[in-house]
């Protein structure tokens, strides 16, 4: 087939950046071809010295709506995915309603309609036989809450079915108990959610059967329990950056679920991501309103961090500023690591037959990070002021500009639901 379009510029492959030119119908990559090679009469977009990434994979995002509209709704969420080169989210369950009904179900597909990238949903733990339903829609990912350990590991476990991906919040439900006056203090907090928790439930977790991904992992036990077993997890830049000595300062900001944890489990999980043992980064873009953030007493502040903005921009900070990662690292961690994981087979990698999602991104950029210009509705963040590396300037999702220098040009609707293989 003759190219429609080519993208030329320094393309992030596996094995390092190339001078190459991406061809493409337009929507779908066909090759990646020296840029001395194009064919005649092939429209031709030349971004010259940026990077050009595979449009990054978030397998852990909150996008509300619903009952949350004022926390995020689709529109914002995949708007500030858009600003940070994400160009599929994959939204977690625990909504108003939760995702565990066939009605929630279709709220949410109904909802969803107005994102402006690609996106994937994790069911809850169902009320209700919805397993053929949600193969049909061409969902295959269940996420597991700490509450829903509460049944027993075997039980939880044995209510999904084999073909679909169990994506876990690890903390044992009994070490928790009894814990709760500790999470009233930003001093304590930590201590609230102890280490061995998170632990304890990766133990047994990695000993059954089925296929298992731990989420947010964010212990040096667990780490270890993890690399041994084989099991995938992902990591969230908030535990590889921030830890609790840095409570008392960040308050409100830094509460969150695992919470930052003392500054040998930072230290571990960091050395992992840059010595290429983590399998995935996600966000855990977790939105709550500014007033809730910014306003209310630590007690009654609720627990998440936005990350959409900034998880990619950090990332390339430590690459570009730090040398600290490849930039076929950052690749493997956030587009092809979670991209395999939840087993998509168009998103992930700047290859022949793949979706030409696309971040662009400026590599000599310096800048600041500014919450009040998230395009998220979350206007907050504990890397407020934090000097960054590298920017994404252009996002595109299957051929389409939909973000450019600061701005979504794309429609509410062009995100379309990416289906299970
Ligand atoms: O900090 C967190 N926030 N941890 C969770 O598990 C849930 C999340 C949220 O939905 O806000
Ligand atoms: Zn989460």
């Amino acid at each position: 087939m003759e190219p429609e379009l080519a993208i030329l510029g320094r393309v992030v492959t596996t094995r390092g950046i190339m001078e190459l030119a991406i061809l493409s119908d337009g929507e779908r990559i066909l090759d990646l071809v020296t840029q001395g090679r194009v064919p005649h009469g092939t429209r031709i977009l030349d971004r010259g010295r940026y990077l050009i990434f595979p449009g990054f994979v978030d397998l852990h995002v909150h996008c509300r709506d619903l009952g949350q509209r004022d926390k995020e709704d689709w529109y914002t969420c995949t708007s500030a995915a858009a600003a940070g080169g994400v160009t599929a989210v994959f939204d977690m369950p625990n909504t108003v309603p939760p995702t565990r009904t066939k009605g929630a179900l279709e709220a949410k597909l109904s909802a969803a309609s107005r994102a402006v990238v690609d996106y994937g949903i994790h069911l809850g733990l169902p009320e209700e036989d919805l397993w053929d339903l949600a193969r049909e829609i061409g969902i295959r990912s269940v996420k597991l809450y700490p509450e829903d350990l509460e049944l027993g590991y075997d039980r939880a476990l044995r209510m999904i079915p084999e073909d679909f991906l169990v994506i876990v919040h690890a903390e044992d439900p009994q070490i928790l108990r009894g814990k709760e006056a500790l999470a009233s203090d930003p001093g304590t907090y930590a201590f609230a959610y102890p280490p061995e928790a998170e632990v304890e439930a990766v133990r047994k977790l990695v000993s059954r059967r089925g296929k298992i991904h731990i989420t947010h992992l964010s212990t040096k036990g667990a780490l270890e329990l993890c690399r041994g077993s084989g099991r995938t997890f992902d990591v969230t830049p908030h535990h590889c950056l921030l830890d609790s000595d840095m409570m008392p300062e960040l308050g409100n900001l830094g509460k969150v679920r695992p919470p930052l944890r003392p500054p040998e489990h930072r230290t571990a999980i960091m050395s992992a991501l840059i010595s290429g043992q983590v399998p995935a980064v996600g966000s855990d873009h977790a939105p709550h309103t500014p007033e809730e953030k910014l306003e209310l007493m630590f007690e009654e502040a609720p627990p998440g961090i936005p990350g959409l903005e900034t998880t990619s921009h950090l990332l390339l900070t430590l690459c570009i500023r730090d040398g600290l990662l490849r930039p076929e690292e950052v690749l493997r961690l956030y587009a092809r690591g979670p991209s395999e994981i939840l087993g998509l087979r168009r998103k992930g990698l700047l290859a022949p037959g793949r979706d030409l999602d696309l971040a662009v991104v400026d590599p000599r950029a310096s800048w600041k990070v500014d919450p009040s210009s998230f395009l998220s509705k979350a206007k907050f963040s504990p890397f407020a002021g934090w000097e960054m590396r590298g920017r994404v300037v252009e996002t595109y999702v299957r051929g389409e500009l939909v973000y450019s220098h600061g701005e979504v040009l794309a429609s509410p609707g062009l995100g379309e639901m990416v289906r299970w293989r």
